[in-house]
């Protein structure tokens, strides 16, 4: 699927700014992960494409998250097995599918720390511009900030990686500072 085509299936479904936000941060963590990992053009474009779907019926059927686009959505757009396994194994308490292959884990990875990553920016003038890792991993400790947002996820992400939190944090400012600047997030 191609990525315009990727990004008018997502508004369909999700009108919040909010989650398109949120969806365009996982998408382009994933697809910066993957160059990191130096996987060819073709894989790079699934893991954004992984990323960008991944809440994709979050909005309209939030208590069938993530199995509704599995079963209704995603076979329409014949996206790929391999993809919706990932989008699966991103909610094993809602699937019972744990994360496996490499894309299953890095997104996992990068979805929990996305949207944490994000409020830490909406407390800064300037957002992710000269955001500081140590502030982010200070952050995470007091529990009522972001309070939705699962420690436990993004410590079982870090392990599934094999990366430090300070390295996971410290790559995605990276990420979301490059996306900012090119309006691909806010
Ligand atoms: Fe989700
Ligand atoms: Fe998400």
């Amino acid at each position: 699927m191609e990525k315009k085509q990727a990004e008018l299936i997502l508004n369909k479904y999700v009108k919040a700014n909010s989650l398109l936000n949120h969806s365009h941060m996982v998408a382009n963590a994933m697809k910066a992960y993957a160059k990191k990992l130096e996987k060819n053009e073709n894989t790079i474009h699934d893991w954004w494409l992984c990323g960008l779907l991944h809440d994709i019926d979050w909005e309209v059927y939030p208590d069938q998250h993530p199995n509704h686009a599995v079963e209704h959505i995603f076979p329409v757009i014949e996206l790929s097995d391999e993809i919706q396994h990932a989008i699966l194994a991103h909610a094993p308490s809602r699937t019972g599918v744990t994360a496996e292959s490499e894309m299953d884990r890095y997104l996992f990875a990068c979805d929990e720390i996305s949207g944490f990553i994000h409020a830490v920016s909406l407390m800064r003038p300037t957002a992710y511009d000269g955001m500081k890792v140590k502030s982010v991993m200070k952050k995470l400790k007091t529990l009522n900030f972001a309070a939705n947002v699962s420690r436990n996820d993004i410590h079982t992400g870090v392990e599934l990686i094999g990366e430090s939190l300070s390295d996971h944090i410290l790559f995605l400012i990276d990420v979301f500072q490059d996306a900012k600047q090119k309006n691909l997030i806010n």
